[in-house]
């Protein structure tokens, strides 16, 4: 087990719950962030999207508050996407958004906004970059250009150290210029682009060298899971999408730190018209979900291109921070039980509490196998009130064990998305 990475990922995993934020040009196009690859739209074809991106209205202080109030505690922004555009006034292009009709540099108007709400700040970076001369087109699986014959000729120039050296650059303008950054999100590495191929090593050590504390994703290559991973391996797994049954282990069976990306609806980078959004009770028990494995869960937003979160993000992580507020005690700083889960929920615990997570609950009579003499008292989080502990006069004749025993008052007083009961340990 990776002591030292166990020490350095645990005031981010005590966070549980942060803001992924997908923002670049293609929001002008409105069909996400792969839009180039997915219609094999050329540079020059695409540059519409750069020559409209106003961000008139970009408000990050708007932003951070929402992130705040939904319960997030930490945020991490796309400073560059796969179609190389740069949200930050880069010295080594021309590709920014300096050059846009936003005309400002909008990573340092983010780190400042989100740093003041007292949250961590994060920078996604692409390893793709498909506007970058030297990155492979013709050949490369996922660029735009790819299989395209116009493009053949044109690689036999390319020198990929070029852009190596641009992204180190890139890194080190990212982490000096804005003052300390907590995470380092890099996307992503498939076939040969893989681990030293970014030059890796030379990279994470810049960033560790800079920066000791700072976390970073598992993106660059390398295998997080073996007992000694490869220096640029990372700090924690990344699953897409999907929560994994058993959390994330090492192959001995260790959890190791890890964190799910979201959606809220089914894109990343804004599309107008993508309205599948998960309601304010997925959100919350996924939230639940990955704790009690534990795990994170960033949840993105797609804001438009002035600047706007949609409404519908803003309404459902407004009613996410509801509950959150009630309830987050059982979230931040907790993790997995020692007690396995139950038919009826989920559980999470910190040193000094268990928390039962009913979720799946059709009665007001609970019994947890495990915990008989360990309770002292157990209260409903969100209003502190004393549950009662009574056991049913006849359980003996239904259950072999004998167990601690959850008694609420009124089942139409249970929360509809997940009732949260407060053990406290002796
Ligand atoms: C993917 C996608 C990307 C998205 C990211 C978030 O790898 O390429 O568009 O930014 O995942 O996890």
């Amino acid at each position: 087990m990776d002591i030292a990475r166990l020490q350095r990922t645990k005031p981010f995993m005590d966070k549980r719950f942060g803001m992924f934020i997908h923002w670049g040009i293609y929001a002008v196009e409105s069909a996400g962030e792969w839009i180039r690859n997915n219609r094999n739209i050329t540079i020059e074809d695409y540059q519409p999207n750069f020559d409209c991106f106003t961000a008139d209205q970009y408000d990050p202080k708007k932003w951070a508050k929402l992130a705040k109030e939904a319960g997030m505690k930490y945020a991490v922004l796309t400073t560059k996407h796969h179609d190389g555009f740069c949200l930050f006034d880069s010295q080594y292009t021309d590709y920014k958004a300096t050059n846009t009709p936003a005309g400002r540099d909008l990573v340092k108007e983010y780190v400042e906004a989100f740093r003041a709400e007292g949250l961590m700040v994060g920078f996604y970076y692409s390893l793709l970059d498909w506007h970058h001369p030297d990155f492979p087109a013709y050949a490369d699986m996922h660029h735009p250009m790819r299989g395209n014959e116009a493009y053949k000729d044109k690689e036999k120039d390319k020198d990929f150290s070029r852009y190596t050296e641009y992204m180190y650059n890139q890194v080190k303008e990212l982490l000096t210029n804005y003052g300390k950054i907590d995470i380092m999100w890099f996307d992503f590495h498939y076939a040969e682009m893989t681990g030293e191929k970014w030059e890796a090593t030379k990279l994470v050590k810049m960033i560790r060298e800079i920066n000791p504390d700072i976390i970073i994703d598992d993106r660059l290559g390398g295998d997080i899971k073996v007992d000694d991973p490869v220096y640029y391996a990372g700090d924690y797994g990344s699953p897409e999408q999907m929560i994994p049954a058993g959390g994330v282990v090492d192959y001995k069976g260790n959890p190791i730190p890890w964190e799910t990306c979201m959606t809220l609806n089914d894109h990343w980078g804004y599309v107008a018209d993508d309205i599948n959004y998960k309601t304010p009770k997925n959100v919350i028990r996924m939230l639940v979900e990955c704790t009690s494995k534990g795990g994170n869960l960033i949840l993105n937003v797609g804001p438009d291109a002035r600047g706007n979160i949609p409404e519908k993000s803003v309404e459902i992580l407004k009613e996410v921070g509801k509950w959150m507020r009630a309830n987050g005690e059982s979230i931040y700083g907790c993790g997995i039980s020692s007690i396995p889960k139950p038919e009826w929920g989920r559980i999470t615990e910190n040193e000094d509490y268990i928390y039962l997570h009913l979720i799946d609950a059709n009665t007001v009579c609970f019994a947890i196998e495990g915990l008989k003499d360990k309770v002292k008292f157990a209260t409903r989080l969100s209003d502190g009130s004393k549950i009662n502990m009574e056991k049913p006069w006849n359980y003996t004749s239904f259950l072999e064990k004998d167990p601690l025993f959850i008694h609420l008052p009124n089942y139409n007083t249970m929360d509809d998305i997940d009732t949260v009961i407060k053990l406290y340990k002796k």
